[in-house]
């Protein structure tokens, strides 16, 4: 990049990942977002004028359809891609893939979201895991909400020299809160039918040396995925090591059932009340309360926010593959100060600050 000019972004899909990267876009000081693309022509495409982002067609076809519902577009993705320097991919699954030829044409750095194949960028990222593998790339995959929680945490207790093996429990959200309406399970439970479920094979095309098993089952509710953990320690440990081991993590946030965080909806209440966009939760929330240690055995429990966690995550994997900052930490720190992450949540043991 020439100096001083800031990162040129294209989101492709602005739904729940792709709003919420264009707007932790919008707040990077050396980014510069510039347009977004989709199909829709209803209140979501609106939103994005709303915003004050450019609105492009993902086709000739889609620009017409907008048009005639009214809405004001800048052009095609096409167009839009030849105004970049990176593309951010966030449409549904499988149909990212289809776009790639398209990126490539025109000689774009991209990235793709968790539904596609590792195969798809031959990388698969988390910021504190392997930044440094994705610098000057062409493209990576930012991993899914799931994927992202278990490398953060695995690769903390893996750098304090205490993890051997892990083993997990998922609890998944059924459907995103705003499409309730259309998807989703109501009393019942809906177990994953093959163990290991796909989330911890994922979390090895980050880290192939993780020893790590997964289980998974749908519950009915939205609001975000709730994790349970027993892992295997090298060695007999205390309670407060462990805690600092993942203190050294700055996107794990302790939170305390004695400080009334005792479910799902009371934490996302309390993103919404410290004004993050979306109530977004980008951190792994962990029970540090909860945790227990019994020799060599150690367990514990945390929620993830499945519409937000990836977020920081895409920033920084932006940042990697223009291989400005050749550091991870460097660029971890600045995605983390613009987003308000690490640090106290609020004070009083809730949201540890960072002890390296
Ligand atoms: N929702 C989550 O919790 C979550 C979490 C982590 C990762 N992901 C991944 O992020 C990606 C996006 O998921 P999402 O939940 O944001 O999906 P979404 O359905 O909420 O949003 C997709 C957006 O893309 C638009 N779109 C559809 N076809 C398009 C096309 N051909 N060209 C341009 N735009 C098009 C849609 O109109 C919509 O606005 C997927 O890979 C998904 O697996 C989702």
């Amino acid at each position: 990049m020439p100096e001083g000019q800031k990162i040129r972004i294209a989101v492709n899909g602005y739904g729940v990942i792709g709003k919420r990267v264009a707007g932790a876009v919008a707040r990077q000081q050396d980014m510069s977002m510039i347009g977004v693309s989709d199909v829709v022509t209803d209140w979501r495409a609106r939103m994005v004028t709303k915003n004050g982002l450019s609105l492009f067609g993902a086709t000739p076809e889609h620009v017409g359809a907008m048009r005639a519902a009214g809405l004001e577009v800048a052009g095609t993705l096409d167009e839009l891609l030849g105004q970049v320097d990176v593309v951010v991919d966030c449409t549904p699954k499988h149909i990212a893939a289809k776009n790639i030829d398209l990126y490539r044409r025109r000689g774009l750095k991209f990235i793709v979201q968790g539904g596609e194949k590792h195969s798809t960028t031959g990388h698969s990222f988390v910021a504190e895991s392997n930044c440094v593998s994705a610098l000057d790339r062409e493209a990576t995959r930012v991993v899914s909400c799931n994927t992202t929680s278990i490398v953060r945490t695995l690769t903390a207790l893996k750098r304090a020299g205490l993890l051997q093996r892990a083993r997990g429990t998922l609890l998944r959200r059924a459907t995103d809160p705003w499409e309730s309406h259309e998807s989703g399970i109501m009393n019942t439970l809906v177990p994953e039918p093959e163990i290991p479920s796909h989330q911890g094979p994922d979390a090895q095309t980050v880290d192939p040396g993780l020893d790590v098993v997964t289980m998974a089952v749908k519950v009915p509710e939205t609001l975000a995925h709730l994790h349970y953990w027993s892992v295997q320690m090298t060695r007999p440990a205390g309670k407060e090591e462990v805690l600092d081991a993942f203190r050294t993590s700055s996107r794990i946030a302790f939170i305390s059932m004695s400080e009334g965080l005792v479910a799902l909806n009371a934490v996302k209440e309390l993103m919404a009340d410290l004004g993050r966009p979306h109530a977004n939760l980008y951190e792994v929330a962990l029970w540090a309360d909860m945790l227990r240690v019994q020799d060599d055995e150690l367990f514990y429990a945390y929620m993830v926010d499945n519409q937000a966690i990836v977020i920081p995550e895409t920033i920084d994997a932006i940042r990697a593959l223009i291989g400005e900052l050749r550091e991870g930490a460097e660029s971890i720190a600045m995605t983390n100060a613009a987003l308000g992450v690490g640090g106290s949540l609020i004070g009083a043991g809730v949201g540890e600050p960072v002890r390296r």
